[in-house]
């Protein structure tokens, strides 16, 4: 697994408006966007293309198409969903499919309670967002998920991790194609399993409470 952390003051910046507790749900849904824009191009540096042709008004020159098939980016709900739109913005071809997961917040161990992917992943190249990488129990679980359909790299794009969760993810899919970019990578995991310093709960502060 390739880990990559962002070193940007911009990148900074819009996390620390993220992680205050007074920001409300509009600001840190519009940061989130925004912040997902800046990982994707990291990200995404490794996007597959092919050379096009290109007639300029001047001549006829060489450039770069994103590949067939199309990148396939899977947000993981419900949180994962306020980082769709940054991603489409950067990568407006790529195709959606979701995953959704929860993670008790007793056992900390995630359950899927929905997926609508394509059956067969073969050779795709995936993008999967989330914006809180705690245990690495959602993530080693969604990786293993479009593995297991025939995915052949997966590239995940995380807004902040814990050194416990990044290191739970590199041993669940030890000999697998998979990077990790992630905005921030923080002190721990708290004894309830959230991340510390971290921004509390991702989806809460995007959506509100849950019942
Ligand atoms: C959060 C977050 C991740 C997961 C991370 O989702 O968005 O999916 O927890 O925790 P882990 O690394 O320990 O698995 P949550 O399960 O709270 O669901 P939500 O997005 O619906 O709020
Ligand atoms: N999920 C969150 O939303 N936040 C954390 O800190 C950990 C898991």
């Amino acid at each position: 697994m390739r880990l990559h952390v962002a070193d940007h003051p911009l990148v900074t910046h819009k996390l620390s408006v993220l992680r205050d507790r007074a920001t409300p749900s509009p600001t840190f849904r519009e940061l989130a966007r925004e912040l997902v824009t800046l990982l994707a191009y990291e990200a995404t540096r490794n996007v597959r293309t092919v050379e096009v042709e290109v007639v300029t008004p001047v001549t006829t020159t060489t450039g770069l198409a994103i590949a067939d098939p199309k990148p396939l980016v899977v947000p993981i709900l419900r949180a994962g969903l306020g980082m769709l739109d940054g991603f489409v913005a950067l990568v407006p071809t790529a195709e959606v499919g979701f995953l959704g997961m929860a993670r008790n917040e007793e056992t900390l161990q995630p359950t899927t309670y929905a997926e609508r992917l394509p059956d067969d992943l073969t050779g795709r190249q995936c993008f999967v967002l989330d914006p809180m990488l705690a245990t690495g129990g959602s993530l080693s679980a969604a990786i293993q998920f479009l593995v297991d359909r025939g995915a052949s790299d997966v590239t995940a794009i995380c807004l902040i991790a814990a050194p416990e969760g990044v290191a739970a993810v590199e041993k669940a899919t030890a000999g697998l194609d998979v990077t990790v970019v992630v905005g921030a990578l923080d002190e721990k995991l708290n004894e309830v399993g959230y991340i510390v310093p971290g921004l509390g709960d991702a989806g809460d502060r995007l959506y509100g409470t849950v019942g």
